[in-house]
């Protein structure tokens, strides 16, 4: 089911000041910042030799990043993105095997403009997992 990681993402209280580490200090390829008002978070890509990295600043007072960052409040690991060849076929075999689907189960359109879906990250580890259909 799971192909290539799509990316990492990084809660961050200050995109700026995190995206300016990744550029000035670790000398990485850094995207302008990207409001998406439906996931509640503003993103920044950083582009890696093998893979991408989200950083992810909170948006608005409902931000889903909220509660983590009181958790952790210098940021941390989010989620991991897989790509998946079928999201559907993929939500169905997961669901259908006991994983928890978040939301209503239904993609949305994430920050590549494809469809994905978050699954409940005590399912996996303690991690939160993005599949995005490539
Ligand atoms: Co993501």
């Amino acid at each position: 089911m799971l192909g290539r990681v799509n990316h990492i993402a990084i809660a961050v209280p200050d995109l700026g000041v995190a995206a300016a580490t990744y550029r000035d200090v670790l000398g990485a390829r850094v995207s302008q910042p990207q409001a998406l008002p439906d996931h509640g978070v503003t993103v920044v890509f950083v582009e890696l030799p093998n893979t991408k990295m989200e950083l992810l600043e909170p948006l608005g007072e409902a931000s889903p990043l909220a509660a983590f960052l009181a958790k952790n409040p210098s940021g941390g690991m989010h989620h991991l993105c897989f790509e998946v060849d079928d999201i559907l076929a993929a939500r169905d075999d997961l669901t259908a095997s006991g994983a928890r689907v978040l939301g209503d189960g239904e993609p949305k359109t994430g920050a590549h403009g494809k469809p994905v879906l978050f699954l409940h990250p005590k399912d996996f580890s303690g991690t939160l997992i993005e599949l995005e259909q490539v």
